[in-house]
């Protein structure tokens, strides 16, 4: 079985490409600069792991369409993609740049769009596959000051539901893979919109309240290997849910979403958030 993953240099695809390729995946590691590879080449090293690496930057066109050609040369398939690259973006709405705004959407939903596009026609004539969309609990709720993350991310799961029906023709599963908070670098590496980092800004205030909370949550994150495991149980189910909730605070969060009325959800997570 070929897997392919965008954003292994770090985090959930690294996770992901070391723990399918330990239970017999031939696992195509993909990230934009290869040069971030030294953990997992130290990994694919030390325990001769089938996993293979390729320069893919899911915003360019023709890096995708290389990496894509390169892997069915040699590998003749593939049978799952796991559509993880993303970072966050924070500041208040109305502060980030439309420009900024735009960037988010290009790697998060664009990003995973160009990637699928790629690696259908190979899934639709071995009329089999599984595409994994990394979204997250904020694919399906949202908090202040993500405004783009949480945009992208709403997306994604729709895309996902709509490929889903697309797909079933040809045997091709599609599943969300919605983690709360994971122990990666994810938050070190989110970008603060370029407004948003002004002493001025009329946010400042309930920024830092909001940050607070984030940081009381990263200490309760779970390990990134949760997540390999979801996408394991998911691409070996015969018939995948459309949607995982990995980590405690997901698995809290997304049924009081879907089951409270949307004012009393609104009031609890208002509160809890100190607005
Ligand atoms: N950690 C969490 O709490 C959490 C929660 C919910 C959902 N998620 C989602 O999980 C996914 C992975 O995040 P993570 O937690 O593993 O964070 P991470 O360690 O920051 O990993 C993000 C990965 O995405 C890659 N990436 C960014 N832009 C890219 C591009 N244009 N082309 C190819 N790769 C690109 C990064 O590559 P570089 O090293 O080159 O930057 C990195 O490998 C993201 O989609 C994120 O939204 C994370």
């Amino acid at each position: 079985m070929i897997a392919l993953i965008t954003g292994s240099s770090s985090g959930i695809g690294l996770e992901t490409s070391v723990y399918l390729a330990r239970r017999g995946y031939t696992v195509w590691a993909t990230m934009r600069n290869l040069e971030k590879a030294v953990e997992l080449r130290k990994i694919i090293e030390s325990e001769r792991l089938p996993i293979e690496l390729a320069q893919l930057d899911v915003c360019n066109d023709s890096s995708v369409k290389v990496a894509i050609t390169q892997i069915v040369q040699k590998s003749g398939r593939i049978d799952v993609l796991v559509n993880n690259a993303g970072y966050g973006l924070r500041g208040a709405s109305e502060e980030v740049s439309l420009d900024e705004w735009k960037a988010q959407f290009e790697t998060n939903f664009f990003g995973a769009i160009r990637v699928t596009q790629a690696v259908l026609p190979q899934m639709r004539a071995q009329r089999s596959g599984a595409i994994v969309n990394i979204s997250s609990v904020l694919g399906r709720m949202a908090i202040p000051f993500s405004g783009p993350y949480i945009a992208s991310k709403f997306a994604l799961e729709g895309l996902t539901e709509t490929l889903r029906y697309e797909l079933a023709p040809w045997n091709i599963k599609v599943v969300l893979i919605e983690p709360g908070f994971i122990a990666t670098n994810f938050q070190q590496n989110a970008q603060l919109a370029q407004a948003a980092q002004s002493q001025d800004s009329p946010y400042a205030l309930f920024k830092q309240a909001s940050g607070r909370r984030v940081q009381r949550n990263i200490y309760r994150a779970a390990p990134p290997e949760r997540v390999a495991e979801t996408i394991y149980r998911a691409i070996t189910h015969p018939h995948p849910k459309l949607r995982y909730a990995v980590g405690r605070d997901a698995r809290l969060a997304l049924p009081l979403r879907r089951f409270l009325p949307e004012g009393l959800f609104e009031r609890i997570l208002k509160k809890q958030l100190g607005l």
